[in-house]
């Protein structure tokens, strides 16, 4: 090839560079460069990414950025996008000028999606949280820009990259077929208000494995229509805990079916597995086959807790039952110490008592004694070591 020919080359591989089939698109050749707003870089790297007829990578290498609130949408031609980010990415800290939008980063109807990366997603939440008023103002409060929305992606992968300070929940999963979160890392302080980490709704098939989450508010929450999510080797702390819920507010939620915890540390966290409805609400979907197994609990003040009179701020009559059936759950190899006394609470719906619970080497203890649990309407089958059920809730 003749040298101008090679100068060529190299110009345009400087541009798109085809390595094994899939091609690179670097967010510096779109404009996106050190210290400055990759907003417009990364909407047209997508653009160009989703119209491509090979597997694709949109590539952000190691420095600072900034970015607005982006929305990268599908479905595309291309076989598969990632997005390969070394780099630590900023939101804006003032959040007029997110646009109002639920999410910072939007990712949606996309067939192989994957993030991937060593960088890190800011939110730069400390400069909005205090505009969080949902716990004084609980109907009309506003809320904050969540760092991720993955809504309708089909076999995609998040691995690798930190999602740190989000302004709201870290990452809302919404009707996803097949997605895995690998090596994700979840960062937030204790006090940072309903930053719950990875919230999955009306989702099936979703893998959660080898990630590390701390923060304000639950560290994974399953909301209605979850089917088919596996947990496996997370740690979460500080936290409130994994929680299946809370449902049964409304009548438009679907089934929540086949969930497995499994190898998890909880650390200091407010409640450790739970599942929670609330009383009194209309909805009458079932909770079935929930499995939480070789968990160790450090210091966690609800370990092991079913409350089907979840009705926080009191905004609801507990002595009308939850419609919510809650059938086939097991907590087995539960392991650690306790911050309360009742380290076992398993409150069902004396409508629809719990059926089929079984508690299988559960070893808490509370001060260095076993803790107790505290049942009603649930008749657990217990094997192994487990505290029994005490005092007159166990009805
Ligand atoms: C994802 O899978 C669902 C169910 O198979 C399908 O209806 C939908 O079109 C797929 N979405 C994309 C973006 O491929
Ligand atoms: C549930 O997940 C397992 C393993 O991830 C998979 O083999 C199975 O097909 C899934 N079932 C459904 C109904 O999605
Ligand atoms: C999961 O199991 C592996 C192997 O036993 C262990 O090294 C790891 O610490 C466990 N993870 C958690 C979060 O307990
Ligand atoms: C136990 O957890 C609580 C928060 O739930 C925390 O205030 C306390 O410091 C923790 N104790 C230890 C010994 O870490
Ligand atoms: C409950 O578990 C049993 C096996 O223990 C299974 O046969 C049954 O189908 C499960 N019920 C539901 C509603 O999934």
């Amino acid at each position: 090839m003749s040298i101008i020919t090679f100068a060529l080359f190299l110009f345009l591989a400087s541009f798109v560079v085809v390595t094994a089939q899939k091609k690179v698109l670097d967010i510096a050749s779109y404009g996106g460069l050190p210290n400055g707003d990759i907003t417009q870089a990364m909407t047209k790297a997508w653009a160009a990414a989703c119209s491509s007829t090979v597997p694709v990578r949109i590539y952000v290498k190691n420095a600072k950025y900034k970015m607005l609130d982006v929305h990268l949408k599908g479905p595309c031609k291309a076989p598969a996008i990632e997005i390969y980010n070394d780099g630590t990415i900023q939101a804006p800290g003032d959040m007029s000028q997110l646009h109002g939008v639920q999410q910072w980063i939007r990712v949606e109807y996309v067939n192989k999606f994957t993030l991937s990366g060593r960088g890190t997603f800011d939110g730069l939440g400390p400069s909005s949280w205090h505009h969080n008023t949902c716990a004084k103002n609980v109907h009309n409060c506003k809320m904050l820009t969540m760092n991720f929305g993955f809504s309708f992606l089909n076999n995609s992968v998040i691995r690798d990259v930190t999602s740190k300070d989000s302004k709201n929940f870290h990452v809302n999963v919404l009707g996803c077929n097949n997605i895995e979160f690998n090596n994700f890392k979840i960062d937030a302080p204790e006090d940072s208000p309903n930053t719950d980490g990875i919230h999955i709704g009306r989702s099936v098939g979703v893998r959660i494995l080898h990630t590390k989450i701390g923060t304000g508010d639950d560290c994974i929450s399953l909301g209605d229509g979850s089917v088919n999510v596996t947990v496996n080797d997370v740690t979460c702390g500080p936290g409130h805990g994994i929680s299946v819920g809370s449902v049964g507010k409304i009548t438009s939620e679907t089934p929540i079916d086949s969930f497995t915890v499994k190898n998890c540390t909880l650390t200091n966290t407010m409640n450790g597995v739970r599942i929670k409805t609330w009383p009194a609400g209309p909805g009458t979907i079932t909770i079935t086959n929930m499995h939480f197994e070789d968990i160790i609990m450090n210091n966690v003040s609800n370990p092991v807790i079913i409350d089907q009179e979840y009705c926080p701020w009191n905004q609801c009559n507990k002595k009308i039952p939850s419609k919510i059936k809650i059938r086939n759950v097991t907590f087995k190899n539960i392991r650690g110490t306790s911050g309360t006394k009742e380290g076992v609470t398993l409150i069902c719906s004396a409508g629809v008592p719990c059926e089929n619970v079984k508690l299988s080497d559960v070893k808490l203890t509370f001060k260095g004694r076993e803790v107790v649990a505290k049942c009603s309407n649930a008749k657990p089958t217990i094997t192994g070591v487990a505290p029994a059920c005490v005092g007159a809730a166990a009805a």
